[in-house]
C-alpha cells in the first residue's frame, strides 16, 4: 500500500514529534488532539512540549502544508493509517487507565475506511493491541486482518535526543496479522534508518514494557547497594565504578527515586493482566518509591547533628523535574520529596532553572535556608560555587540526592545518597 495521508492521535511528547517527522517525510498529516489550547499552539508554528530543534522542525512541516492539528474528528476521516500516541497512565488505585486509549480507539474506528493501518505507539498492558481490533471490530463490522490492519509499534526515544532517534533506533512492529507488521514497516521507513524487527503485538507489547522494567528494577538494585554502603561507611559510586570494570556488570545509578511518565508505570502495565508473578518487579518498585523518604532521612540526621530542630529549618530543594536539564516533572521524586518534608518543617523553597519554583532563582532559594537538597541532576548544578552560595545560607547542610556534587564543599555537613563513606 501507499502511504499519502494519515492521521496521528494525541500530540504530546510522542504524537506531536512522530507526526512532524511523516510531514517532513512527505505525507499529509493530520493531527487529532482533544486540548483545543495545544491545537492552536502547534498551528502557530509553536510546539507546547520543549524538545531541541522541535520548533524549526515544526515551522518546516506548518509551512510546507503537510502537517496541520485539528479538535475536530471529522477531520480525520478516511486515511491510510491512523497513529494513536495517547497517554496510558495508571489510575489512582494504580491500575492502568486505558480511558484515553479506548476513547482515541473508538474515534478512529469511527473514522478509519477498509484497508486502514491502525498503529498503537503508546506502551500498553499485554494482548490489549489484540482487545483493541475486537473493539474496532465490535464497533463497525470489519474483520481485523482482512478488512484493516493493526500493529503495535512502541516508542523508544528519549526526551531531550527524540528526532534523532525516532530516526535512528531501531524500532519493533507487533502486527496482529504478518501484513500487518509488513505494512507497518512500510509506512515508517518514510524516515526509520534504524533496524526493523517484526513481530506479534502481544510480543511487542511484552518487549517494550520489559525494557522499562529492567530499568526501573536495576535502579532498585543499585538503590538497595546505595543502602548497604552507608552501612558498610563505603562510597557507592566508587565500588559501582569499580564492579563496572567486570565485562559482563553494568550496574545502574542510585539516586532520590526514579520519575517520567513512562518507568514508574510500565512495571504495572507488565504485570496488570498477569494471574501471579514471583514480587520481584514489584518490590523494585517499592524501593524506588521509597527512596525520597531516605533522601528526608538523611536530611533530617543532617538536621539533628547540627542541632536544628526540623520544625524550624528552611529548606531549599534544587531540582523538580524528573531528569537532568529536562523541564518535565511527571511523577518526580523531587516532587515526592517536597511533599515528604513540607508538614515537618518551616519552610520549603524549590528552584529549578528549567520548570520554575518558588524562589526565582538560586540565592533567592539559598538565602537564610539551614539546608540545600539537590533533587535533579541539571548540569548547571554541577557549576554552584559551594563557598559562595554556602555564605548566604544559615546552616550549611547539603544533602546530595543525585551524585551531582564530587567532593563535599568545605565548611559543609554533606550528606549523599549512597556516599556513606563520609
Ligand atoms: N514520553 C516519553 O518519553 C515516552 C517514551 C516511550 C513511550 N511513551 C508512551 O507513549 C504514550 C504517550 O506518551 P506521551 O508522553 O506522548 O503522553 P502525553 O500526555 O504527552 O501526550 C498524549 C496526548 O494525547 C492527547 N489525548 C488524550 N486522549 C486523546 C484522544 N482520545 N484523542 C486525541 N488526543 C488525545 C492528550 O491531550 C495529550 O496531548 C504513552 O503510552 C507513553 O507511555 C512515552
Amino acid at each position: 500500500m501507499e502511504f499519502r495521508e494519515i492521521a496521528v492521535i494525541g500530540l504530546g511528547y510522542i504524537g506531536l514529534p512522530t507526526a512532524i517527522m511523516f510531514a517532513n517525510s512527505g505525507l499529509k498529516v493530520v493531527g487529532y488532539e482533544i486540548r483545543k489550547e495545544v491545537v492552536e499552539k502547534i498551528n502557530a508554528g509553536k510546539a507546547h512540549i520543549s524538545e531541541p530543534e522541535i520548533n524549526t522542525l515544526l515551522n518546516r512541516a506548518i509551512k510546507s502544508g503537510n502537517l496541520r492539528a485539528t479538535p475536530n474528528p471529522a477531520e480525520i476521516k478516511g486515511k491510510d493509517a491512523y497513529i494513536i500516541c495517547v497517554q496510558t497512565p495508571l489510575k489512582a488505585g494504580g491500575s492502568p487507565d486505558l480511558s484515553y486509549l479506548e476513547d482515541a480507539v473508538d474515534t478512529v474506528a469511527m473514522s478509519m475506511r477498509k484497508g486502514s493501518l491502525v498503529v498503537i505507539e503508546s506502551t500498553v498492558p499485554p494482548m490489549t493491541t489484540i482487545r483493541m481490533a475486537e473493539r474496532i471490530e465490535r464497533i463497525i463490522g470489519m474483520k481485523a486482518g482482512r478488512d484493516f490492519y493493526m500493529v503495535h509499534a512502541p516508542e523508544r526515544v528519549m526526551p531531550g535526543r527524540i528526532f534523532k532517534e525516532l530516526v535512528y533506533n531501531s524500532r519493533i512492529f507487533g502486527g496482529i496479522t504478518p501484513e500487518s507488521a509488513e505494512l507497518a514497516e512500510e509506512l515508517y521507513r518514510a524516515f526509520v534508518r534504524g533496524r526493523v524487527f517484526k513481530t506479534s503485538s502481544t510480543v511487542s507489547e511484552v518487549v517494550k514494557l520489559m525494557e522499562n522494567t529492567f530499568r526501573d528494577v536495576n535502579i532498585a538494585l543499585a538503590n538497595e547497594f546505595a543502602f548497604l554502603a552507608h552501612q558498610y561507611g563505603v562510597n557507592v559510586f566508587e565500588a559501582i565504578e569499580l564492579a563496572n570494570t567486570h565485562p559482563r556488570v553494568r550496574i545502574h545509578t542510585p539516586g532520590i527515586g526514579v520519575g517520567g511518565h513512562c518507568l514508574p508505570k510500565d512495571p504495572h502495565l507488565l504485570l496488570w493482566p498477569a494471574k501471579e508473578d514471583f514480587g520481584l518487579i514489584k518490590l523494585a518498585r517499592e524501593i524506588n518509591d521509597s527512596m525520597p523518604l531516605f533522601t528526608k532521612d538523611l536530611l533530617f540526621s543532617a538536621l539533628r547533628e547540627l542541632n536544628v530542630p526540623p520544625e524550624k529549618a528552611v529548606v531549599a530543594v534544587l531540582g523538580l523535574a524528573y531528569k537532568g536539564n529536562s523541564d518535565d516533572t511527571r511523577n518526580s521524586p523531587a516532587l515526592a520529596f517536597v511533599e515528604a518534608i513540607k508538614d515537618d518543617v518551616a519552610e520549603v523553597r524549590t528552584y529549578d532553572p528549567f520548570v520554575g519554583g518558588t524562589a526565582g532563582n538560586i540565592e533567592g532559594a539559598l538565602n537564610g535556608a539551614d539546608a540545600v537538597v539537590i533533587a535533579t541532576d541539571h548540569s548547571v548544578f554541577k557549576e554552584i560555587n559551594w563557598g559562595e552560595v554556602g555564605r548566604l545560607m544559615r546552616t550549611r547542610i547539603l544533602v546530595d540526592g543525585r551524585h551531582v556534587v564530587e567532593r563535599p564543599p568545605r565548611g559543609f555537613l554533606f550528606k549523599g545518597i549512597g556516599r556513606g563513606d563520609l
